[in-house]
């Protein structure tokens, strides 16, 4: 059902300090900066080859990763993100047999204009899976 890796998400503290490591000492190509209120954090992409490193900022008191970065505070991996063709259907099957969706399980639209779930960690080997239908 999953196919391509889309992402791997990291959480950092400060987004810029963050995006300066992989466009300076990676030498990696990294986006503008993007503010998703709806998601609560701020992101960039860097951009690789054969997929891409999403790495958050905390946006708003509210921010999801907030608590991750308490726990983390230097940063670390916090999603892997898996390319789908129907994400109602991938939800559907992952209900169907059990696996939790985070939220309503209403798709969201994502930082790239897509519609993105999230599926609980427990139920995934304690990593946190995000879905996007492209
Ligand atoms: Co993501």
């Amino acid at each position: 059902m999953i196919g391509r890796l889309n992402h791997v998400a990291i959480a950092v503290p400060d987004l810029a300090a963050g995006a300066d490591v992989y466009s300076g000492a990676l030498g990696a190509s990294v986006t503008a900066p993007q503010a998703l209120p709806e998601h609560g954090v701020t992101v960039v992409f860097v951009e690789l080859p054969n997929t891409k490193i999403e790495l958050l900022e905390p946006l708003g008191a509210d921010s999801p990763i907030a608590a991750f970065l308490e726990r983390n505070p230097a940063g670390g991996i916090h999603h892997l993100c898996y390319e789908v063709d129907d994400i109602a259907a991938a939800r559907d099957r992952l209900v169907a047999q059990g696996a939790r969706v985070l939220g309503d399980g209403t798709p969201k639209i994502g930082a790239h204009g897509k519609p993105v779930l999230f599926l609980h960690p427990k139920d995934f080997l304690g990593t946190l899976v995000e879905l996007e239908q492209v």
